[in-house]
């Protein structure tokens, strides 16, 4: 079987590196890329549109589409290829909308019993402004979101009145361009948070192993949201007891949803959780694989991904072989100069050879080839990720990698995985 898969980042180097694992895989095509996928798939470069990509995979006998992020979901990119016949791991766009509106995803919450923050959705700002006094009035903090999608930026965790009021301003003002239009204004949940990522065909869901990203910038979750500096698995916060809590009153209630709601969704459904002291909260779906928190999970499945994706996207999911290893692994996001605010580019990477050298996986997201040579051409460049026979020496052996590892800017924290020593 030949595989298509949409997207170019350290997500996707680690879906085509699962794939590309699967004795049933021929060839893997990647649109666009990039050069780290390029070492063992075939990058091709698409026209933009759902139409060339259900032509490619019609042309070129594709077995199965995999689609990465969630802008081309939202476009409709499934649809258009399940209209050819061929197989594709990714919901319809109607049902991407549970990550392209968070109005939407915050009714469908609501609706169907999935515990999330309280919420108001507004067009009007002078309402939202006044939502937000009365809230802090009563004692009670906000986040301001825009409703559509705003490539992980549009969520603004005010940590005083002003803050709510100027990111609502900000919003109206065209900051997310028509995404921030509509806005959400949340209740300000506290607690840890877990990534809890579950495959499902619209008759099964099946959870993956748990995990969680770093989204701060700086060491000990300071500075500025980023699209997320590390992750690990799995994440300690997400006891036994907690897992079962969050199947029953997330995913069942999920899935009871999408089919009432008759929504066609055969792929990954990620919940961004809050572990409050009421129990666990969804904060967001995403209705794709998270990056970095992928790079991490993957590395530890040892099932045959393409067989459990192409089930997935055939509504045979129950049939899946989902085998994990018992060993976690950290992934390390190594980012340019200046991100995330503006991005230095174009420098020279060295050292990646060294740090697989002892077995650690160097996964990439923003680089490129200029001139016969490898430079950083993204916000996050790399993902160092190890496994390990327990967390230390996965994080130990993923730091060790990340030292052979250099080009001028390159930044990266130094606490991936800590929270979960400090339990
Ligand atoms: P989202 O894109 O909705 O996940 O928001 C990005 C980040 O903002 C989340 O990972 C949280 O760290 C934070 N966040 C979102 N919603 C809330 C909330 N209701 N309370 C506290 N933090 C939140
Ligand atoms: N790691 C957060 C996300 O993928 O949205």
């Amino acid at each position: 079987m030949d595989i298509l898969l949409i997207g170019s980042g350290g997500r996707e180097h680690a879906i085509c590196r699962g794939l590309r694992k699967s004795a049933q895989v021929g060839k893997i095509y990647c649109a666009p890329g990039n050069p780290g996928m390029a070492q063992i798939a075939e990058c091709v470069t698409l026209p933009p549109g759902n139409d060339a990509v259900a032509e490619f995979a019609e042309k070129n006998g594709i077995g199965l589409v995999v689609v990465g992020p969630e802008a081309p979901l939202c476009e409709g990119v499934a649809d258009a290829v399940r209209a050819k016949g061929i197989p594709v791991f990714g919901p319809s766009g109607a049902a991407a909308r549970l990550e392209g509106s968070k109005d939407f995803s915050k009714a469908f919450m609501v609706k169907y019993g999935i515990p999330t923050a309280a919420y108001a959705t507004f067009t009007d700002p002078e309402k939202a402004e006044a939502y937000i006094r009365s809230e802090y009035a009563a004692g009670r903090g906000v986040v301001v979101k825009a409703d559509g999608l705003a490539a992980g930026k549009g969520v603004i965790v005010a940590s005083s009145p002003e803050e709510a009021l100027n990111g609502v301003r900000e919003c109206f003002a065209g900051a997310f361009g028509k995404a921030g239009y509509r806005v959400v204004i949340e209740e300000l949940l506290e607690g840890e948070e877990a990534s809890i990522l579950a495959l499902t065909d619209g008759k099964t869901i099946v959870p993956l192993v748990s995990s969680q990203d770093h989204k701060r910038q700086l060491d000990g979750d300071r500075g500025p949201n980023t699209g997320g500096m590390g992750a690990y698995s799995p994440a300690p916060v997400v006891t036994p007891a907690l897992m079962e809590e969050v199947r029953r009153s997330v995913l069942d209630n999920f899935l009871r949803g999408i089919r009432e709601e008759k929504l066609d969704y055969r792929g990954i459904i990620y919940a961004g959780i809050m572990v409050t002291k009421n129990g666990p909260k969804v904060l967001e779906f995403n209705v794709r694989f998270g990056d970095p928190e992928t790079q991490a999970v993957l590395t530890r499945f040892d099932g045959d991904l393409a067989d459990t994706l192409l089930k997935t996207a055939n509504c045979e999911l129950e049939k899946a072989d989902l085998i994990w290893s018992p060993e976690p692994a950290v992934c390390i996001v190594l980012a340019s100069g200046g991100y995330p605010a503006s991005v230095d580019k174009g420098h020279e990477i060295s050292g990646i050879e060294a740090a697989e050298r002892d077995g650690a996986i160097v996964y990439h997201a923003g680089t490129a080839l200029k001139d016969g040579k490898l430079v950083n051409s993204g916000g996050r460049v790399l993902g160092v990720t190890a496994r390990g026979s327990d967390l230390r020496e996965a994080v130990r052996k993923a730091y060790e990698a990340v030292s052979k590892i250099s080009w001028t800017g390159m930044q990266y924290r130094k606490d991936i995985a800590r929270r979960a020593f400090n339990r």
